[in-house]
């Protein structure tokens, strides 16, 4: 079995190959660029890859996503039609964005710039907030993360909706369901997580059209992909007051460009696409499983959906 690893980074690329090499003993597993008979390659393990490389290997026959989204493997303009496409999830992943998500919601829900703020300037400010059931918290995407995330918010007391495609049923979360239940969705909803997956129907939804319809004052916290938001649109809704605060996980690009303004807004938190990381060994016992599933059986557990874009 040849398979083929890239990541942006030569130093991780060569990481992640020595790992498999000792996860999955007698399978041949090589950087891209050391490939030498690139027929020979069946499985790509990737993050990111270059546009036309994967199309470089003509009995591809699967395609290993090192991270949750697929978004970065379908980038690609030459991308060879049918080979399908394999996830890497698993509880690590999710339970780090149990706590990033926790960590923001109860950071926005209890104002903490503001009581920073009034320590920086020496101020015995006592900030009241309502209690938790009296929050509405609402979370888009009810997949892997997202129906942690809501069911974590659940557990802290928030008052929590979720949004999704089709219908779910989650203990203690307001469920809505398809496009056309968005408003209701939306409507008095005083801190939003995003954890939607990025496909052609979800890119840039995060735009003043979304933002007026949420309560006034409230924050955005957005931990899965630049591309959901329209960058120029929060900075307006920032300006207005009608959002007073945002947490922002991911960007358009990445590593965020240093003259980018939310780097410097006084109401925007930067942190550097670190929400939920996979552990790598963690991750590449996942990876070394699901190849060895996918090898036997044709399937794994962790198969996307190329055609519905996650
Ligand atoms: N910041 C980080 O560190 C980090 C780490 C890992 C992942 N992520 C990102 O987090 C996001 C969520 O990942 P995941 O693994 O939880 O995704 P997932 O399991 O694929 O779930 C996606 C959810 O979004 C819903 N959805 C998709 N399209 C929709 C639409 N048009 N309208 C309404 N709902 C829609 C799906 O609904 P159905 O269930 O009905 O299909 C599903 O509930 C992804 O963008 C991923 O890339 C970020």
């Amino acid at each position: 079995m040849t398979v083929a690893v890239y990541l942006p980074s030569e130093e991780k690329t060569h990481w992640w190959v020595e790992m498999l090499q000792g996860l999955l003993p007698g399978w041949d597993i090589a950087s891209i660029e050391d490939i030498k008979d690139r027929a020979a390659v069946k499985h790509a393990v990737v993050w990111r890859p270059r546009p036309g490389d994967l199309a470089t290997f003509p009995h591809l026959e699967v395609i290993v996503s090192i991270g949750a989204g697929i978004d970065h493997v379908l980038a690609d303009p030459e991308l060879p039609a049918d080979v399908p496409i394999i996830r890497t999830v698993g509880d690590d992943l999710t339970q780090r964005m149990r706590e990033y998500v926790a960590l923001h919601v109860l950071r926005h829900h209890r104002d903490m710039p503001r009581q920073l703020q009034a320590q920086a300037e020496k101020d015995w400010h006592a900030i009241v907030v309502p209690v938790a059931p009296n929050r509405t918290v609402g979370v888009m995407g009810l997949g892997n993360l997202g129906a942690a995330a809501a069911e974590t918010l659940s557990g802290l007391g928030f008052a929590t909706r979720g949004w999704s495609k089709s219908e779910k049923t989650i203990q203690g979360v307001e469920t809505y369901a398809g496009a056309g239940t968005l408003d209701a969705f939306l409507s008095g909803c005083e801190i939003l997580v995003n954890l939607l997956p990025l496909t052609d129907a979800t890119t840039g939804i995060l735009k003043a059209d979304l933002f007026g319809k949420l309560a006034p004052g409230a924050c955005v916290i957005n931990c899965a992909r630049g591309g959901h938001l329209v960058d120029d649109d929060l900075l307006a809704a920032l300006k207005s007051g009608h959002i007073k605060q945002a947490t922002l996980d991911v960007f358009h690009i990445e590593p965020l460009p240093t003259d980018h303004p939310f780097w410097d807004h006084p109401a925007i938190t930067v942190t550097p696409h670190v929400a939920s990381q996979i552990d790598a060994a963690t991750g590449g016992r996942l990876i070394a499983a699901n190849l060895k599933s996918f090898a036997e059986t044709g399937t794994c557990p962790d198969m996307a959906d190329a055609a519905r874009g996650y």
